[in-house]
């Protein structure tokens, strides 16, 4: 059964109507979703959906956009809260510099400050990385951030990075962009990437797939990321699912 490894059921965009949203994803064939975080308030709202929902889990952490809300306090929080074990990682945390929302100073204190709370509590982290791929893999590097694991979310370097990335302890998760059009360099890393390394997610209510580009997205679409995924492997949907399912188990290290 299939994982989406990276969704925000918090967003206000499914206040209507997540019971839907879930029975969707059921009916498609999820076994479970992992709720991510990305400030505090939103930390706190996946972990309170993951102890509610059997199928989901959560990920706590602060986005780059936030960083500038990440103190001290807050860090206890979060090392708290992820003492739970419904909390399977931390994250998303990383670099944006292409929106910038938070000073580039900020956003490098909160990405190290969050990885050694994660090696602290020997859980993997989710990254985000925006036009960053350099400062990122630095930054990965000089923290051993990969001692503990670790995924790369919605994945959009070359397969030079990816397989650093994979050398340093991660997996590269695909999302929506694997399916538009202009995809070339990510379907080259979906088609190249050693099998146990790979990942499939939605990013949801952001990122739909083709042929929803642009609508809202829900979970029950990882189902076209891993159709995809297979086309591109020549692999079956079945033994796609299947790996990448096995992989988002041992990276979150879920054994139920
Ligand atoms: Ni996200």
């Amino acid at each position: 059964m299939l994982i989406d490894t990276h969704a925000h059921l918090q967003d206000e965009q499914y206040k209507e109507d997540l019971q839907d949203v879930l029975k969707r994803a059921e009916d498609a064939g999820l076994e479970k979703i992992i709720c991510v975080g990305y400030d505090y308030a939103s930390s706190c709202q996946a972990l309170e959906l993951a102890r509610k929902i059997p199928q989901v889990y959560a990920v706590v952490g602060v986005h780059p956009h936030d960083s500038q809300e990440l103190n001290e306090e807050i860090l206890a929080k979060l090392f708290e809260m992820a003492k739970d074990p419904r909390v399977v990682a931390i994250g998303e945390i990383g670099l944006d510099f292409y929106r910038d929302l938070s000073p580039r100073e900020d956003q490098r204190k909160a990405f190290i400050a969050q990885i050694k709370l994660a090696q602290e509590l020997y859980k993997p982290i989710v990254i985000h990385d925006r036009d960053a791929h350099q400062e990122v893999m630095d930054i990965i590097k000089k923290e051993k951030a990969g001692r503990s694991e670790g995924i790369m979310h919605c994945f959009s370097g070359f397969l030079p990075m990816a397989i650093d990335l994979m050398k340093q302890g991660f997996y590269i998760s695909f999302a929506g962009p694997l399916t538009f059009k202009n995809a070339k360099k990510t379907v080259e890393v979906a088609a190249k990437m050693p099998q146990d390394r790979i990942l499939i997610e939605t990013d949801c209510p952001y990122l739909s797939p083709e042929p929803f580009r642009g609508k809202r997205n829900e979970p029950a679409r990882v189902s076209y990321i891993a159709a995809k995924l297979a086309e591109i492997r020549q692999k079956s949907v079945k033994e796609i699912t299947y790996i990448t399912s096995l992989n988002a188990r041992k990276v979150f290290r879920i054994k139920d």
